[in-house]
């Protein structure tokens, strides 16, 4: 099974548009320490030539352009045939817009997500034709193409567009999900978005073989601390990598093949490489993803496949 990082930032990307904290400064200046990055997407080849876009990020075009797997194989044909969301955040739903041009296409995610695309006027742009809703269960697996795919429910939060004074942070159902991606034996989890790491969130990670975290900060007030805002990673609805509680801890000791940050905020001193943060994720037995990662996932089907054709020509 391939995957490609398609954006390996969190929302605003790396640099973001209006910053020059220190880390954001660094890509500014073109260090060589540093590597530009898209807003928060994987994509996914959920069938042979097929893939499936988990989160339309606002920079979806840009991506696409960087991309040759998920680029036009004919006229008005595209490897593009379904797109999965795990939140209706921004930097998850905005690229939907992208996707505007009337290709068939199957929109996956839960009620509640599919529920905020529906009441937004401008996804209405989305021929009702061309592009089939499709609701999604929490716990309930399903097929894309050659691929089974569950979502379940992590601790999160509504968007922040949505928030009100009755926010909730940590609350577990449809606003905020994680996916399982089995395809020939092999097994993805992608956890973008996530609010506390606790015992049914190892459990659903547990034997994958690879895990897209998120990455969003370092430590839980490391926007406060460069004077960029107030709020913490947690208030946001993202656990952090450091401290009591953060990612680097609950998943210690997790049995998973591949480990691998991903919706990194410009903030975070791991997107410098060598830096103190970088090296303590590193020697966690973390990667950090960048945008174009590809991750091949062999499986033991992918492998019986090998063994099969080796008894042949035998
Ligand atoms: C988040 O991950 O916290 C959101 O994407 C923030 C945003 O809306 O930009
Ligand atoms: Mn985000
Ligand atoms: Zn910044």
């Amino acid at each position: 099974m391939r995957t490609v990082v398609l954006g390996s930032a969190a929302g605003g990307g790396y640099p973001q548009w209006n910053c020059r904290c220190s880390v954001c400064a660094l890509a500014w200046q073109n260090d060589p320490r540093v590597t530009r990055r898209t807003q928060s997407s994987i994509a996914v080849e959920t069938g042979q030539g097929l893939w499936t876009l988990f989160n339309a990020s606002p920079d979806l075009r840009s991506q696409i352009l960087a991309t040759p797997q998920i680029q036009p194989t004919g006229l008005r044909e595209t490897p593009i045939r379904s797109v999965a969301l795990t939140n209706g955040d921004v930097d998850h739903v905005d690229g939907l817009i992208t996707l505007r041009e009337r290709s068939p296409l199957t929109l996956y995610g839960t009620p509640e997500i599919l529920g905020i695309i529906d009441a937004n006027p401008v996804y209405g742009v989305l021929a009702k034709d061309m592009v089939a809703k499709s609701p999604v269960t929490l716990g309930a697996p399903f097929t894309i193409d050659e691929a089974t795919v569950e979502f379940f429910g992590v601790p999160g939060k509504v968007p922040l567009y949505l928030e009100t004074e009755k926010l909730v942070i940590g609350d577990v159902g449809g606003e905020t999900v994680g996916v399982d991606i089995r395809r020939g034996g092999a097994r993805l989890v992608y956890i973008p978005g996530c609010a506390v790491v606790n015992d049914d969130v190892l459990a659903r990670v547990d034997g994958a073989d690879a895990l897209l975290f998120d990455g969003t900060v370092f430590e839980d007030d490391e926007m406060r601390k460069a004077g960029v805002g107030v709020k913490t990673g947690r208030r946001m609805g993202h656990v952090p990598m450091s401290g009591e509680g953060g990612s680097l801890e609950a998943f210690r000791d997790v049995k998973v093949g591949r480990k691998i940050y991903i919706h990194i905020n410009n903030t975070n001193p791991v997107l410098i490489s060598g830096s103190p943060e970088r090296r303590a994720v590193e020697a966690a037995g973390w990667q950090v993803s960048d945008d174009g990662m590809e991750i091949a996932l062999g499986g033991s089907a992918g492998r019986r496949v090998e063994a099969d054709r080796g008894s042949t020509a035998a």
